[in-house]
């Protein structure tokens, strides 16, 4: 198992924010994702080895609930934070419509359709149409990778078990192998992390849609972007002079839209005091 937030500190864990954004595929921006309940929890599930940032949110909450009690929802925070570790790192500012409530179930058969690194395009492509985002949205989604980490957890199967000889994803440029490979060695530690993007790793920008086109995508599920005709389309249409000044505000309506998904709000869910356990739960 990949050990959640190792070697990972400071603006890093605030990156993950972003990442705990896959919460909406999980029933809904809920933040259900937040809540530490142990091996039941969500947290759990497979794909979501590694999120970490979570503490990031605790202190926000924490603050918030000193000047204002029982206002700002745990699932507003994340929503709010993955905007500004985009903005942090040189990307679009966004509004962002706040009033969601968080919800009071974390289980992780919820997290049974979260997309996995592994996934085929085809499938990657219907769990997102699951929730109402395009092929478009997965792509525009997809290049959050510009920024981040990723542990060679992640990366091991594309390294050393793609095909049945135990090779690598021919995806993979053929200058850019040995170097995935150097820094995560067959049976090394697996939490080893490497960038997403490795040509502009600090940056928001559309470099790693460049990467996706060029075989120096990291990770196979941006790697599988351009096996596909429909999201092969979408990476071209932004890499160009004209594509790149739309690219920001393209993916910040995406991520608005992302944000939107089964939102809870009247009297569904609550605000809870804290992030990481429902209401009314003895701590
Ligand atoms: C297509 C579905 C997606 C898959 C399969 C996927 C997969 C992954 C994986 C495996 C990692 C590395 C995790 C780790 O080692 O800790 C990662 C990191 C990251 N992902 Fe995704 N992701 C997806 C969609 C998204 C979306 C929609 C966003 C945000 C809009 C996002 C933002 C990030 C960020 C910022 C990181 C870096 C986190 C860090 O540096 O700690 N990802 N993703």
């Amino acid at each position: 198992m990949v050990e959640k937030g190792l070697k990972k500190t400071g603006d890093m864990q605030f990156l993950d924010t972003l990442h705990v954004k896959a919460d909406t595929y999980l029933g809904g921006c809920d933040g259900s994702i937040l809540i530490d309940n142990g091996n039941a929890g969500e947290r759990m599930a497979t794909g979501n080895q590694g999120l970490g940032g979570f503490d990031v949110i605790d202190k926000a909450k924490a603050m918030l609930e000193r000047v204002c009690k029982g206002v700002v929802s745990c699932s507003d925070i994340v929503a709010l934070a993955a905007r500004d570790a985009v903005f942090l790192r040189n990307g679009p500012f966004y509004q962002v419509p706040t009033g969601r409530r968080d919800g009071r179930v974390s289980d992780i058969s919820h997290a049974a359709n979260i997309p996995e690194v592994g996934d085929s395009i085809q499938l990657l492509k219907s769990k997102f149409r699951q929730k109402g985002l395009s092929d478009r949205d997965l792509v525009l989604l997809s290049a959050a990778h510009t920024i981040g980490t990723t542990a060679c957890f992640f990366i091991e199967t594309r390294l050393y078990n793609f095909t049945q000889g135990g090779g690598s994803d021919p995806a993979i440029n053929p200058d850019f192998l040995p170097k995935l490979k150097a820094k995560c060695p067959f049976r090394g530690d697996i939490n080893v992390r490497l960038p997403l993007d490795p040509v502009t790793e600090e940056t928001f920008d559309v470099q790693i849609l460049r990467n996706i086109r060029d075989g120096l995508a990291v990770i196979e599920s941006d790697a599988r972007l351009y096996d596909d005709r429909a999201t092969k389309r979408v990476v071209d249409s932004y890499i160009g002079q004209r594509g790149s000044s739309a690219f920001g505000q393209d993916f910040a309506e995406a991520m608005v839209k992302m944000g939107n998904i089964g939102v809870k709000t009247g009297s569904q869910g609550e605000i809870r005091r804290i992030c990481t356990a429902v209401n009314g739960v003895p701590l």
